[in-house]
């Protein structure tokens, strides 16, 4: 039985990403973890255009949409899997963030920043405490980097630093858990 719901988000809608195969590395070491569900929400998969209106002004509200909030509010906390771009977050992840509010208050988020370069990704990490800060977030102290992620990545699995990087994401995953678990416990208590 699972008590904590941790959806994984993907950051990018880029055409062969290589954060996908992270993600569904991290989402893979995810689901081995007992009280855990997870699932993989890839932003090309959701029907977000750029931000018009945000999804409680949308009206009617697209099914799609919908069933989103409902998955999103339902999370106890998030583990962001993203590519930086220009030293900064891509644009398809801004925008899927920017869309929603209440779901991601007073909730844990778990960051891992992909890039190809040798020092990529700390930046995107850097980029995101701020704009998860402004949604009502925490993100988790620890945050993962999967640099040279040609080299490091083969698909949906290490071959480089195997066991570094398997480490790293289960000790995230632990944090994220903790975290959420004193924060959904805060959640609901008695407000005061
Ligand atoms: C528009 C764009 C901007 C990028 N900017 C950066 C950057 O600022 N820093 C960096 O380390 N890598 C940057 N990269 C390279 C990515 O690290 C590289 O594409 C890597 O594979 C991760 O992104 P991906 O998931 O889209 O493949 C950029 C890539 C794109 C497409």
């Amino acid at each position: 039985l699972s008590d904590l719901y941790l959806p994984v988000l993907l950051g990018t809608v880029r055409q062969g990403n290589r954060s996908h195969g992270v993600a569904d590395f991290v989402l893979a070491r995810g689901r081995g973890r007992p009280g855990v569900e997870t699932r993989l929400f890839d932003p090309a998969m959701l029907p977000f255009g750029n931000l018009v209106q945000r999804e409680w002004e949308m009206d009617p509200r697209p099914p799609e949409v919908a069933a989103f909030v409902t998955e999103m509010a339902r999370a106890d906390g998030f583990l962001i899997v993203t590519p930086e771009y220009n030293r900064g977050l891509p644009g398809a992840l801004k925008n899927l963030l920017d869309h929603l509010y209440e779901p991601w208050n007073r909730k844990p988020f778990a960051l891992v920043g992909v890039s190809n370069g040798p020092v990529g990704g700390a930046r995107v990490v850097m980029a995101l405490h701020d704009v998860v800060m402004g949604l009502g977030g925490v993100t988790v102290p620890l945050a993962i980097l999967v640099r040279e992620v040609d080299e490091v990545f083969e698909g949906d699995h290490p071959v480089k630093d195997a066991e570094k990087t398997q480490k790293g994401v289960d000790k995230l995953w632990g944090e994220l858990e903790w975290y959420a678990r004193a924060l959904k416990a805060a959640r609901s208590a008695p407000a005061r």
